[in-house]
């Protein structure tokens, strides 16, 4: 397991990471390791090679996200995409809570205009935009722009401590990072209405019900079953995985017709990749295959 440290900018890590990669014969020692620590101060990476996991970490405060927070889990998720080693990622609050939403104290006396040009809910585009399976484990409080966070994420493991809602009508305003949309999306229209009106939480079980979440278990094995999860999409091709992922996705934003074409233009494509070779010979052989995302 490796920490990840914080780099100065992403863009200037993404390009020694893509120089390094093109250069390197072997990864033994990997780029970042070279580069001097900033640190992140709000979230936790650790890498255990296939998977990462990204933890968010202000605890005091039940984990509010504020806007530092944010932008270090875009950091983070822009250099585990560029990753090669990294196939799929945990994104978690740890064991008691997920997030209980933006950071109120930051908000309380921000106007119109500061929140317009700050672009707050803006932000969180480059995590909605992570190429790689994204597994949330959801202990305690999800709530705002945490239950937000994580309908992002790919799949949903609660754990059975989880309540998710959107209580930001209590607060005066409406969810800001996608919860008015991803809502009905996944539960329909009067669900979605009573959460965004009333404000109350959903429990994990009827979450579960309601098909917000994809598993249910015990608070205290949420992680590790979501990192099993993980582990598991990671041994999966992965280019076929990201097509696929982008692929479901589009079936929220666009019509059918436009779904149906990424989805076959994808699938032609996939008939370039050495994974498609394999995956199919594998079958043939009777046995397992084994992917390389080329
Ligand atoms: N922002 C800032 N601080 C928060 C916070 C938040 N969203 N949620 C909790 N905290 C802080 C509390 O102020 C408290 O700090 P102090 O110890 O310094 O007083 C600490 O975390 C612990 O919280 P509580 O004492 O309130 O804990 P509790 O167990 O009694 O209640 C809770 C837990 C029900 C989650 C409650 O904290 C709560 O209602 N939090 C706010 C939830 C919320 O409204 N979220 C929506 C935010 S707006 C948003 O997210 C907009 C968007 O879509 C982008």
């Amino acid at each position: 397991m490796r920490a990840l440290a914080c780099s100065p900018a992403p863009s200037i890590r993404a390009t020694w990471i893509s120089e390094s990669l093109a250069t390197a014969t072997s990864r033994v020692v990997p780029i970042w390791s070279m580069i001097a620590p900033v640190g992140y101060e709000h979230i936790l990476v650790d890498i255990e090679a296939p998977i990462a996991t990204v933890t968010l970490n202000r605890p005091k405060v039940l984990n509010a996200l504020s806007p530092e927070l944010i932008r270090e889990v875009n950091i983070a998720l822009g250099e585990l995409d560029a990753d090669e080693t990294v196939r799929a990622v945990v994104l978690t609050g740890g064991p008691k809570v997920f997030a209980a939403g933006a950071d109120i104290g930051d908000m309380a006396d921000r106007t119109a205009v500061d929140q317009l040009r700050r672009d707050q809910t803006g932000r969180w585009a480059g995590i909605a935009a992570f190429s790689k399976p994204l597994v949330a484990a959801v202990n305690g409080y999800a709530l705002g722009g945490g239950c937000e966070l994580a309908l992002m994420c790919d799949l949903i493991v609660a754990g059975d401590t989880a309540r998710l809602g959107q209580p930001e009508i209590n607060l005066g305003i409406i969810p800001g990072a996608g919860g008015t949309q991803r809502w009905p999306r996944t539960v329909g229209k009067y669900v979605a209405m009573e959460a965004m009106l009333t404000g109350a939480p959903v429990t994990a079980r009827r979450a579960y019900d309601l098909g917000l979440v994809n598993k249910v278990v015990p608070a205290e094995m949420t992680i590790e079953i979501a990192k099993r999860t993980a582990r598991g999409l990671a041994e999966k091709p992965p280019l076929a995985l990201r097509m696929a992922k982008e692929a479901v996705l589009k079936a929220f934003e666009s019509p059918l017709s436009e779904g149906l074409a990424v989805e076959r233009k994808s699938f032609y494509f996939l008939f370039s990749t050495e994974d498609q070779k394999e995956g199919m010979h594998a079958f043939l052989e009777k046995r397992k295959g084994v992917f390389k995302g080329r």
